[in-house]
Protein backbone atom coordinates (compact mmCIF):
# COMPACT_ATOMS: atom_id res chain seq x y z
CA UNK A 1 0.00 0.00 0.00
CA UNK A 2 2.65 2.29 0.90
CA UNK A 3 4.83 1.52 -1.60
CA UNK A 4 2.26 1.99 -4.14
CA UNK A 5 0.80 5.41 -2.91
CA UNK A 6 4.69 6.42 -3.25
CA UNK A 7 5.10 5.06 -6.26
CA UNK A 8 1.55 6.79 -7.75
CA UNK A 9 3.19 10.44 -6.13
CA UNK A 10 6.66 9.66 -7.23
CA UNK A 11 5.14 9.52 -10.91
CA UNK A 12 2.49 12.10 -10.49
CA UNK A 13 5.16 14.35 -9.68
CA UNK A 14 7.41 13.27 -12.60
CA UNK A 15 4.36 13.84 -14.87
CA UNK A 16 4.27 17.38 -13.63
CA UNK A 17 7.81 18.83 -13.70
CA UNK A 18 8.68 16.15 -16.45
CA UNK A 19 5.92 17.15 -19.25
CA UNK A 20 8.31 19.56 -21.00
CA UNK A 21 11.21 17.07 -21.44
CA UNK A 22 8.80 14.23 -21.79
CA UNK A 23 7.83 15.65 -25.28
CA UNK A 24 11.62 16.76 -25.93
CA UNK A 25 12.08 13.06 -25.46
CA UNK A 26 8.98 12.09 -27.49
CA UNK A 27 9.79 14.62 -30.21
CA UNK A 28 13.49 12.22 -30.24
CA UNK A 29 11.63 9.19 -30.68
CA UNK A 30 9.79 10.08 -33.63
CA UNK A 31 12.71 11.29 -35.31
CA UNK A 32 14.03 7.83 -34.71
CA UNK A 33 11.31 6.23 -36.09
CA UNK A 34 11.10 8.08 -39.03
CA UNK A 35 15.58 7.51 -39.64
CA UNK A 36 15.01 4.03 -38.70
CA UNK A 37 11.88 3.25 -41.27
CA UNK A 38 13.85 4.67 -43.80
CA UNK A 39 11.66 7.62 -44.43
CA UNK A 40 14.54 9.89 -43.42
CA UNK A 41 16.30 10.61 -46.00
CA UNK A 42 15.23 8.73 -48.69
CA UNK A 43 11.65 10.72 -48.34
CA UNK A 44 12.24 13.99 -46.74
CA UNK A 45 15.91 14.43 -46.73
CA UNK A 46 15.17 15.81 -42.64
CA UNK A 47 12.50 15.67 -40.08
CA UNK A 48 12.63 17.98 -36.94
CA UNK A 49 9.09 18.81 -35.33
CA UNK A 50 8.49 21.27 -32.81
CA UNK A 51 5.28 19.17 -32.03
CA UNK A 52 3.63 15.36 -31.15
CA UNK A 53 1.25 14.14 -33.61
CA UNK A 54 -0.90 11.60 -32.25
CA UNK A 55 -2.91 9.65 -35.22
CA UNK A 56 -6.47 8.03 -33.87
CA UNK A 57 -8.52 5.56 -35.80
CA UNK A 58 -11.85 4.79 -34.98
CA UNK A 59 -11.81 1.00 -33.49
CA UNK A 60 -8.31 1.57 -33.29
CA UNK A 61 -7.28 4.61 -31.51
CA UNK A 62 -4.21 6.17 -31.01
CA UNK A 63 -1.57 4.67 -33.08
CA UNK A 64 2.22 4.27 -32.34
CA UNK A 65 4.78 4.86 -34.97
CA UNK A 66 5.01 2.45 -37.71
CA UNK A 67 2.44 0.30 -36.30
CA UNK A 68 0.77 -2.75 -38.54
CA UNK A 69 -2.96 -1.62 -39.55
CA UNK A 70 -4.77 -3.45 -41.48
CA UNK A 71 -6.80 -2.01 -44.85
CA UNK A 72 -9.87 -2.00 -43.14
CA UNK A 73 -8.48 -0.45 -39.52
CA UNK A 74 -6.93 2.09 -41.43
CA UNK A 75 -10.22 3.24 -43.72
CA UNK A 76 -11.88 5.45 -41.59
CA UNK A 77 -10.82 9.37 -41.70
CA UNK A 78 -8.21 9.37 -38.60
CA UNK A 79 -8.54 12.29 -36.22
CA UNK A 80 -5.20 14.41 -35.88
CA UNK A 81 -3.81 16.32 -32.79
CA UNK A 82 -0.84 17.55 -32.04
CA UNK A 83 0.77 18.76 -28.65
CA UNK A 84 3.88 21.26 -28.87
CA UNK A 85 7.19 20.20 -27.85
CA UNK A 86 7.70 23.61 -25.31
CA UNK A 87 5.65 26.62 -24.22
CA UNK A 88 8.25 28.59 -26.60
CA UNK A 89 6.84 26.29 -29.88
CA UNK A 90 4.19 28.77 -31.75
CA UNK A 91 1.45 26.99 -33.54
CA UNK A 92 -0.70 29.25 -35.07
CA UNK A 93 -1.87 30.04 -39.28
CA UNK A 94 -3.00 28.17 -41.85
CA UNK A 95 -1.06 24.81 -42.53
CA UNK A 96 -1.54 21.85 -44.82
CA UNK A 97 -2.37 18.07 -43.66
CA UNK A 98 -1.24 15.36 -45.74
CA UNK A 99 -0.47 11.60 -46.37
CA UNK A 100 1.69 10.11 -48.57
CA UNK A 101 2.45 6.58 -49.36
CA UNK A 102 6.03 5.82 -49.08
CA UNK A 103 5.77 2.50 -50.25
CA UNK A 104 8.05 -0.24 -49.03
CA UNK A 105 11.36 0.55 -47.63
CA UNK A 106 13.94 0.85 -49.85
CA UNK A 107 12.09 2.06 -52.34
CA UNK A 108 13.07 5.11 -55.02
CA UNK A 109 11.38 7.93 -53.81
CA UNK A 110 12.56 10.05 -56.75
CA UNK A 111 9.60 8.59 -58.80
CA UNK A 112 6.90 10.26 -56.29
CA UNK A 113 4.65 8.61 -53.75
CA UNK A 114 0.90 8.46 -54.08
CA UNK A 115 -1.24 11.48 -52.27
CA UNK A 116 -3.96 9.83 -50.19
CA UNK A 117 -4.86 12.99 -48.20
CA UNK A 118 -4.46 17.45 -49.02
CA UNK A 119 -6.06 19.74 -47.39
CA UNK A 120 -5.04 23.35 -47.46
CA UNK A 121 -6.51 25.87 -44.97
CA UNK A 122 -6.11 23.64 -41.84
CA UNK A 123 -6.24 25.68 -38.15
CA UNK A 124 -5.69 24.56 -35.06
CA UNK A 125 -8.24 24.27 -32.49
CA UNK A 126 -8.23 24.07 -28.78
CA UNK A 127 -5.29 24.91 -25.98
CA UNK A 128 -2.07 24.71 -26.15
CA UNK A 129 -1.12 21.85 -24.51
CA UNK A 130 -3.20 19.41 -27.35
CA UNK A 131 -4.75 21.15 -30.31
CA UNK A 132 -7.19 19.40 -32.68
CA UNK A 133 -5.73 19.51 -36.21
CA UNK A 134 -9.17 20.77 -37.80
CA UNK A 135 -9.83 20.62 -41.71
CA UNK A 136 -13.44 22.02 -41.78
CA UNK A 137 -12.23 25.50 -42.49
CA UNK A 138 -9.67 24.35 -45.04
CA UNK A 139 -9.67 22.87 -48.79
CA UNK A 140 -9.86 19.34 -49.15
CA UNK A 141 -7.69 18.79 -52.72
CA UNK A 142 -7.94 14.98 -51.90
CA UNK A 143 -10.30 13.76 -49.53
CA UNK A 144 -8.85 11.17 -47.33
CA UNK A 145 -8.39 7.80 -49.12
CA UNK A 146 -7.34 4.83 -47.15
CA UNK A 147 -4.78 2.23 -48.23
CA UNK A 148 -4.63 0.20 -50.24
CA UNK A 149 -1.76 -1.33 -51.15
CA UNK A 150 -1.25 -4.07 -53.86
CA UNK A 151 -1.59 -7.83 -52.68
CA UNK A 152 2.24 -9.36 -52.02
CA UNK A 153 3.57 -5.81 -52.37
CA UNK A 154 4.95 -6.04 -48.89
CA UNK A 155 4.00 -3.14 -45.78
CA UNK A 156 3.60 0.36 -47.49
CA UNK A 157 5.01 2.97 -45.41
CA UNK A 158 1.66 5.88 -45.17
CA UNK A 159 3.13 9.26 -43.80
CA UNK A 160 1.04 11.87 -42.34
CA UNK A 161 2.55 15.22 -42.12
CA UNK A 162 1.39 19.13 -41.05
CA UNK A 163 3.05 21.82 -42.67
CA UNK A 164 2.85 25.47 -41.80
CA UNK A 165 1.31 27.79 -44.99
CA UNK A 166 3.50 31.04 -44.86
CA UNK A 167 1.90 33.82 -46.66
CA UNK A 168 3.69 32.81 -50.05
CA UNK A 169 2.46 29.65 -50.05
CA UNK A 170 1.27 28.87 -53.68
CA UNK A 171 0.41 25.13 -54.45
CA UNK A 172 0.46 24.14 -58.42
CA UNK A 173 -2.96 25.17 -60.10
CA UNK A 174 -4.04 21.65 -60.11
CA UNK A 175 -3.68 21.10 -56.67
CA UNK A 176 -5.46 24.30 -55.50
CA UNK A 177 -9.45 23.17 -55.73
CA UNK A 178 -11.32 20.36 -54.06
CA UNK A 179 -12.05 16.86 -54.92
CA UNK A 180 -8.85 15.62 -56.60
CA UNK A 181 -8.78 12.19 -56.96
CA UNK A 182 -6.13 9.66 -55.19
CA UNK A 183 -2.78 9.95 -58.08
CA UNK A 184 0.96 10.30 -57.76
CA UNK A 185 3.00 13.36 -56.71
CA UNK A 186 6.37 13.75 -55.84
CA UNK A 187 6.02 15.40 -52.16
CA UNK A 188 9.33 17.08 -51.47
CA UNK A 189 8.72 18.36 -54.98
CA UNK A 190 5.23 19.80 -54.41
CA UNK A 191 6.53 21.01 -50.58
CA UNK A 192 9.65 23.07 -51.97
CA UNK A 193 6.86 24.65 -54.99
CA UNK A 194 4.38 25.84 -52.69
CA UNK A 195 6.81 27.43 -50.42
CA UNK A 196 5.05 25.14 -47.52
CA UNK A 197 7.53 25.04 -44.26
CA UNK A 198 8.81 22.22 -43.01
CA UNK A 199 7.10 19.62 -41.38
CA UNK A 200 6.27 20.49 -37.46
CA UNK A 201 4.84 17.05 -36.94
CA UNK A 202 4.59 13.53 -38.21
CA UNK A 203 3.56 10.41 -38.00
CA UNK A 204 3.13 7.05 -39.92
CA UNK A 205 1.83 3.52 -40.00
CA UNK A 206 2.03 -0.02 -42.19
CA UNK A 207 -0.48 -1.76 -44.55
CA UNK A 208 0.54 -4.43 -45.73
CA UNK A 209 -1.76 -7.04 -47.75
CA UNK A 210 -0.94 -10.66 -48.48
CA UNK A 211 2.58 -11.78 -48.91
CA UNK A 212 5.56 -9.57 -49.68
CA UNK A 213 6.41 -11.80 -52.96
CA UNK A 214 9.78 -9.77 -53.71
CA UNK A 215 13.42 -9.90 -51.20
CA UNK A 216 12.17 -6.20 -49.57
CA UNK A 217 15.33 -4.08 -48.54
CA UNK A 218 16.37 -4.04 -44.86
CA UNK A 219 17.34 -0.79 -43.65
CA UNK A 220 20.31 -0.03 -41.24
CA UNK A 221 18.95 -2.23 -38.62
CA UNK A 222 19.26 -0.06 -35.17
CA UNK A 223 19.75 -2.33 -32.45
CA UNK A 224 19.65 0.21 -29.68
CA UNK A 225 19.92 4.06 -29.58
CA UNK A 226 20.27 6.68 -27.05
CA UNK A 227 17.04 8.90 -27.40
CA UNK A 228 17.83 12.52 -25.61
CA UNK A 229 15.68 15.15 -25.59
CA UNK A 230 16.35 17.15 -28.96
CA UNK A 231 16.56 20.36 -26.71
CA UNK A 232 19.77 18.73 -25.17
CA UNK A 233 22.28 20.00 -27.98
CA UNK A 234 23.50 16.44 -28.51
CA UNK A 235 22.70 14.41 -31.65
CA UNK A 236 19.33 14.72 -32.07
CA UNK A 237 18.64 12.29 -35.07
CA UNK A 238 19.65 9.25 -32.34
CA UNK A 239 18.42 6.88 -35.25
CA UNK A 240 20.52 7.86 -37.84
CA UNK A 241 23.66 6.62 -36.16
CA UNK A 242 22.89 3.08 -35.43
CA UNK A 243 25.95 2.13 -33.47
CA UNK A 244 26.07 5.42 -31.82
CA UNK A 245 26.98 5.60 -28.22
CA UNK A 246 24.51 4.49 -25.81
CA UNK A 247 24.76 6.10 -22.60
CA UNK A 248 22.69 6.90 -19.95
CA UNK A 249 19.85 5.67 -22.22
CA UNK A 250 16.64 7.55 -21.81
CA UNK A 251 14.75 4.71 -23.38
CA UNK A 252 16.32 1.84 -25.74
CA UNK A 253 14.23 1.59 -29.58
CA UNK A 254 15.06 -1.48 -31.32
CA UNK A 255 13.98 -1.00 -35.24
CA UNK A 256 14.35 -3.61 -37.63
CA UNK A 257 13.40 -3.78 -41.18
CA UNK A 258 11.16 -0.59 -41.07
CA UNK A 259 9.29 -1.55 -38.03
CA UNK A 260 10.36 -0.75 -34.85
CA UNK A 261 9.76 -1.82 -31.22
CA UNK A 262 10.21 -0.03 -27.94
CA UNK A 263 11.49 -1.44 -25.07
CA UNK A 264 11.43 1.23 -22.45
CA UNK A 265 11.79 1.00 -18.72
CA UNK A 266 8.21 1.24 -17.05
CA UNK A 267 8.97 4.77 -15.36
CA UNK A 268 9.89 6.33 -18.40
CA UNK A 269 6.62 4.17 -20.58
CA UNK A 270 4.45 6.31 -18.02
CA UNK A 271 6.22 9.49 -19.07
CA UNK A 272 6.11 8.96 -22.68
CA UNK A 273 2.52 9.86 -24.46
CA UNK A 274 0.84 6.48 -24.20
CA UNK A 275 1.11 6.38 -27.80
CA UNK A 276 4.55 5.03 -27.63
CA UNK A 277 3.95 2.64 -24.73
CA UNK A 278 1.57 0.37 -26.76
C1 LIG B 1 4.53 -5.51 -38.44
O1 LIG B 1 4.38 -6.78 -39.05
C2 LIG B 1 5.61 -7.35 -39.48
C3 LIG B 1 5.30 -8.66 -40.16
O2 LIG B 1 4.51 -8.40 -41.28
C4 LIG B 1 6.52 -7.56 -38.29
O3 LIG B 1 7.76 -8.06 -38.73
C5 LIG B 1 6.73 -6.24 -37.58
O4 LIG B 1 7.48 -6.45 -36.42
C6 LIG B 1 5.41 -5.60 -37.23
N1 LIG B 1 5.68 -4.27 -36.73
C7 LIG B 1 5.18 -3.82 -35.59
C8 LIG B 1 5.52 -2.43 -35.23
O5 LIG B 1 4.45 -4.49 -34.89
C1 LIG C 1 -0.76 29.50 -27.46
O1 LIG C 1 0.57 29.98 -27.43
C2 LIG C 1 0.77 31.16 -28.19
C3 LIG C 1 2.23 31.52 -28.12
O2 LIG C 1 3.03 30.39 -28.10
C4 LIG C 1 -0.08 32.27 -27.64
O3 LIG C 1 0.08 33.43 -28.43
C5 LIG C 1 -1.53 31.84 -27.67
O4 LIG C 1 -2.32 32.82 -27.05
C6 LIG C 1 -1.71 30.53 -26.90
N1 LIG C 1 -3.09 30.06 -27.04
C7 LIG C 1 -3.76 29.55 -26.03
C8 LIG C 1 -5.15 29.09 -26.38
O5 LIG C 1 -3.30 29.39 -24.94
C1 LIG D 1 -5.48 31.35 -43.65
O1 LIG D 1 -6.21 31.08 -44.84
C2 LIG D 1 -7.35 31.92 -44.99
C3 LIG D 1 -8.07 31.49 -46.24
O2 LIG D 1 -8.03 30.13 -46.42
C4 LIG D 1 -6.91 33.36 -45.12
O3 LIG D 1 -8.04 34.17 -45.20
C5 LIG D 1 -6.08 33.74 -43.90
O4 LIG D 1 -5.55 35.02 -44.07
C6 LIG D 1 -4.94 32.77 -43.69
N1 LIG D 1 -4.30 33.08 -42.43
C7 LIG D 1 -2.98 33.24 -42.33
C8 LIG D 1 -2.45 33.55 -40.98
O5 LIG D 1 -2.22 33.11 -43.30
C1 LIG E 1 -11.20 18.37 -30.38
O1 LIG E 1 -11.67 17.14 -30.91
C2 LIG E 1 -12.42 16.37 -30.01
C3 LIG E 1 -12.74 15.06 -30.66
O2 LIG E 1 -13.28 15.25 -31.92
C4 LIG E 1 -13.68 17.14 -29.61
O3 LIG E 1 -14.41 16.42 -28.66
C5 LIG E 1 -13.27 18.47 -29.02
O4 LIG E 1 -14.43 19.25 -28.77
C6 LIG E 1 -12.38 19.23 -29.98
N1 LIG E 1 -11.91 20.45 -29.32
C7 LIG E 1 -11.80 21.60 -29.97
C8 LIG E 1 -11.34 22.75 -29.16
O5 LIG E 1 -12.05 21.72 -31.16
C1 LIG F 1 -0.29 18.52 -62.06
O1 LIG F 1 0.62 19.05 -62.99
C2 LIG F 1 1.90 18.42 -62.96
C3 LIG F 1 2.84 19.21 -63.82
O2 LIG F 1 2.23 19.56 -65.01
C4 LIG F 1 1.75 16.99 -63.39
O3 LIG F 1 2.98 16.33 -63.38
C5 LIG F 1 0.79 16.29 -62.44
O4 LIG F 1 0.55 14.98 -62.90
C6 LIG F 1 -0.51 17.03 -62.33
N1 LIG F 1 -1.26 16.46 -61.23
C7 LIG F 1 -2.55 16.24 -61.29
C8 LIG F 1 -3.17 15.66 -60.06
O5 LIG F 1 -3.22 16.48 -62.28
C1 LIG G 1 11.42 23.65 -27.49
O1 LIG G 1 11.25 22.66 -28.50
C2 LIG G 1 11.94 22.96 -29.69
C3 LIG G 1 11.54 21.90 -30.71
O2 LIG G 1 11.83 20.61 -30.26
C4 LIG G 1 13.44 22.98 -29.43
O3 LIG G 1 14.13 23.31 -30.61
C5 LIG G 1 13.72 24.02 -28.37
O4 LIG G 1 15.10 23.96 -28.04
C6 LIG G 1 12.89 23.75 -27.12
N1 LIG G 1 13.07 24.85 -26.18
C7 LIG G 1 13.25 24.64 -24.89
C8 LIG G 1 13.38 25.86 -24.07
O5 LIG G 1 13.28 23.51 -24.42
Amino acid sequence: MFLSTSFALFFLGSLVNAQSSDNAIGIAAIEAHFTGAGLVPSLLTSFDPTALMTVTFSGVGAISPGQNLTKDQAAPTPEITIVPANSTVSLQGNYTLLMADADVVGTDESVGQTRHWLVNGVTLTGTNSSLNVSTANGVAVTDYAGPAPPEGSGPHRYVILLLPQPSTFSPPANLTQPNVGVSVFHLTDYISTSHLGAPVAGMYFDVEQGTATATLSPTSPVISSTLKPASSGTSTSSGSSPSGSSSSSNAAIAIRGGHSVFAVPAAVCVLFASYMCL
